[in-house]
């Protein structure tokens, strides 16, 4: 590189010069608003569920495993259900570069939607690994809006489908064909392997619209980020994530060399290489940028005088 950046004053100086700004975002922009992480320790989502003995967390978010028991994901999701309210400093600024005319995308891991409450506008998010916004029925694909499951997840029960529903009833209540079933064996109500027998029908489970593992990124990930953004942004700004999960952890290494990649996180990563790291909690860190780059940051949680 012609140009070395190193200190908070170069950052701010690329705030401002730079046009074409790609924002990549990780569940550190939304812990200051009391959603935990995933992989902090102590706090983390997945830190805490190997805390309570489950060694592999990340099966909350297998598509195997959903599929194969559902209730794995309806009672330990509770806690990152978004909460809607509320956007953190550092979903400001970014509304801010945007207000800027400098955003060009910011592509989030997160599934809490609060960019869209910070006024981000459609076409410049990339929502990565979808979002609870909406939810889909794995059997006939229904689709409702996210919060519809929501009372579930808090219930810790299995959300299953009312089209699905309705069709088994209505099959149950038609005449029935003149060949007789055996009856059904008593069963207990927790269920077990023999649950799903074929002869009885089951309504789907709702899954919400969040990328699980096995499951391929949205279309407008891999379009937008090859056809419009690898080869036009200026600038890089990840911010509050640990860049462990592909194939996000890879796009910083994909953009061109020259652009500066500038990373903002509690915690240092290894497999990119960063112009400039600005360690510590990112809401302080964005407030300190703006005050640099003489941009007005305002925000509720942001002390004022
Ligand atoms: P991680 O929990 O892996 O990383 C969050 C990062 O943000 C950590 O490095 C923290 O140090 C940092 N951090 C936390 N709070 C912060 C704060 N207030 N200020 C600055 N930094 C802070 O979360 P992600 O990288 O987002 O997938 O995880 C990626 C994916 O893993 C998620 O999208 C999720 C999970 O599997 C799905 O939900 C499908
Ligand atoms: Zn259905």
């Amino acid at each position: 590189k012609l140009v070395q950046y190193n200190t908070i004053n170069d950052a701010a100086a690329l705030l401002r010069d730079r046009k074409n700004i790609m924002v990549i975002t990780g569940a550190g922009i939304s812990t200051s608003l009391g959603i935990p992480d995933f992989r902090s320790k102590e706090t983390g989502f997945y830190s805490k569920l190997v805390e309570m003995g489950i060694n592999e967390p990340e099966i909350v978010f297998d598509i195997e495993e959903f599929d194969l028991d559902p209730r794995t994901f309806y009672t330990l999701a509770a806690d990152i259900l978004p909460d809607l309210k509320h956007y953190s400093p550092t979903h400001a600024f970014i509304r801010l570069l945007q207000d800027k005319g400098k955003l060009q995308t910011n592509y989030t891991q997160n599934i809490d939607n609060l960019e869209e409450l910070a006024g981000i506008e459609k076409e410049r998010l990339i929502q990565c690994h979808g979002s609870f916004a909406g939810a889909t029925c794995r059997k006939c694909k229904h689709k409702v809006p996210g919060a519809d499951i929501f009372a579930d997840i808090r219930a810790k029960r299995v959300s299953y489908c009312k089209p699905c529903k309705l069709q088994i009833a209505a099959a149950q209540a038609a005449p029935k064909p003149k060949k007789r079933k055996p009856m059904p064996q008593r069963r207990h109500s927790s269920s077990s392997d023999d649950d799903m027998d074929d002869d009885i029908p089951q309504p789907g489970v709702m899954k919400p619209d969040i990328t699980f593992f096995g499951e391929q990124l949205p279309n407008d990930f891999f379009t937008t980020f090859t056809d419009r953004d690898a080869n036009s942004v200026d600038l890089v700004v990840v911010i509050g994530t640990s860049l462990k999960v592909a194939p996000v952890s890879e796009m910083p290494n994909y953009l061109p060399k020259d652009i500066p990649h500038i990373y903002i996180s509690r915690d240092p990563v290894e497999h990119v290489n960063f112009d400039i790291q600005l360690l510590g909690s990112c809401d302080d860190v964005v407030v300190d940028l703006c005050r640099r780059a003489g941009w007005e940051l305002t925000h509720e949680m942001i002390p004022t005088g």
